[in-house]
């Protein structure tokens, strides 16, 4: 059992050497749908995605950074919704959009439609309705950001972790049409800063259902053991790190202070009574 012990100890280790080394420089992170088509040079489908990029880079209603964009007639109708990270002001969240309707440009060149996510803002189009529609599909993470090599207990960080997602996804989803977007931190055995945002053209319970699954089965898959990840969905997004990643003037950071779940506290209190 010692063997073993040392064994995971050992893995672990060159685990996370390995991860050291492979620093994420650029955190853009894209899907180019091939399964709904492609347009071609000069189509009507082009001018229309070329028309909605101008609109959307030259957009006077800055709307909490969210844009809900539809140019053309269906079967060459772009939609497009595009939105910035709440705490992000609006000179930053335009050439953050800037820059990932380029980089999609780069990378998906002829896909009529595309998602990217990039560390201040998303941007998605398709030919197909899109607002107001709940997706979660397709999704990825992205750990290895931040300071990977502090110390965990991961009990403890874990608990205060879905603690805290629990309650900003509860924030978020109430707030209204505006804006979906919570953050805060909260301390275990070290501070741990989180952000939770869906477009806002969700319903309460779409947002609610959208990042119970990126806190759910999609963080575990990519967060595990991770002091910093991020999920990353078409209606919605969370991160969390021990490090302020936020804008603190705007983000609005509550402090949630970890309280262990009401049933076991319920239950001392009974034991403590029948006594
Ligand atoms: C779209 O183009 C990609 C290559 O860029 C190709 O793999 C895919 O099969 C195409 N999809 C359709 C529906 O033609
Ligand atoms: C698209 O239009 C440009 C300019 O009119 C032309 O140079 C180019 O050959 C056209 N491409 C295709 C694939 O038709
Ligand atoms: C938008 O992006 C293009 C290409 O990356 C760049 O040349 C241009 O300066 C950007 N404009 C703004 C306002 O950021
Ligand atoms: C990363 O963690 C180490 C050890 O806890 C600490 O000395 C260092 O300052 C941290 N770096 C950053 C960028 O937070
Ligand atoms: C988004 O745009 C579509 C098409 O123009 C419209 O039907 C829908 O009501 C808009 N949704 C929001 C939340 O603005
Ligand atoms: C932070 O709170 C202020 C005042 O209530 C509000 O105007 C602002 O929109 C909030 N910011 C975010 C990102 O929720
Ligand atoms: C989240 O935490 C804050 C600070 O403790 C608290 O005021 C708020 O009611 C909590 N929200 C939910 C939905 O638990």
């Amino acid at each position: 059992m010692g063997f073993s012990i040392l064994f995971l100890f050992l893995l672990s280790s060159a685990f996370h050497i390995n991860l050291s080394s492979s620093e994420v420089a650029d955190d853009f992170r894209k899907s180019c749908d091939t399964s709904n088509g492609n347009f071609t040079a000069n189509s009507t489908y082009e001018a229309n995605l070329n028309r909605l990029f101008s609109q959307l880079s030259s957009d006077q209603d800055f709307n909490h950074g969210f844009y809900n964009m539809s140019v053309g007639q269906s079967p060459d109708q772009v939609n497009a919704i595009a939105l910035c990270r709440g705490d992000q002001q609006e000179d930053v969240c335009r050439s953050c959009l800037n820059d990932t309707i380029y980089a999609l440009q780069q990378h998906c060149p002829y896909n009529k439609e595309a998602i990217g996510w990039s560390e201040l803002c998303t941007l998605r189009y398709s030919t197909r309705k899109i607002s107001g529609v709940l997706e979660t599909d397709p999704f990825t993470g992205m750990w290895g950001i931040g300071n990977r090599s502090a110390p965990r207990d991961d009990n403890d960080f874990d608990r205060a972790l879905s603690f805290l997602l629990k309650n900003l996804s509860v924030e978020a989803a109430a707030r209204g049409p505006l804006s979906k977007f919570a953050a805060g931190l909260t301390a275990s055995s070290q501070i741990i800063y989180a952000m939770v945002q869906c477009t806002p053209d969700l319903s309460q319970q779409s947002c609610s259902a959208c990042l119970a699954k990126a806190s759910g089965d999609r963080m575990k898959s990519y967060c595990y053991g991770r002091t910093a990840c991020r999920v990353l969905q078409p209606s919605c997004f969370l991160r969390y790190e021990n490090n302020l990643f936020l804008d603190d003037y705007t983000a609005n950071i509550t402090m949630v202070p970890f309280s262990p779940p009401a049933n076991l506290f319920r239950c001392s209190v009974t034991l403590q009574y029948i006594d």
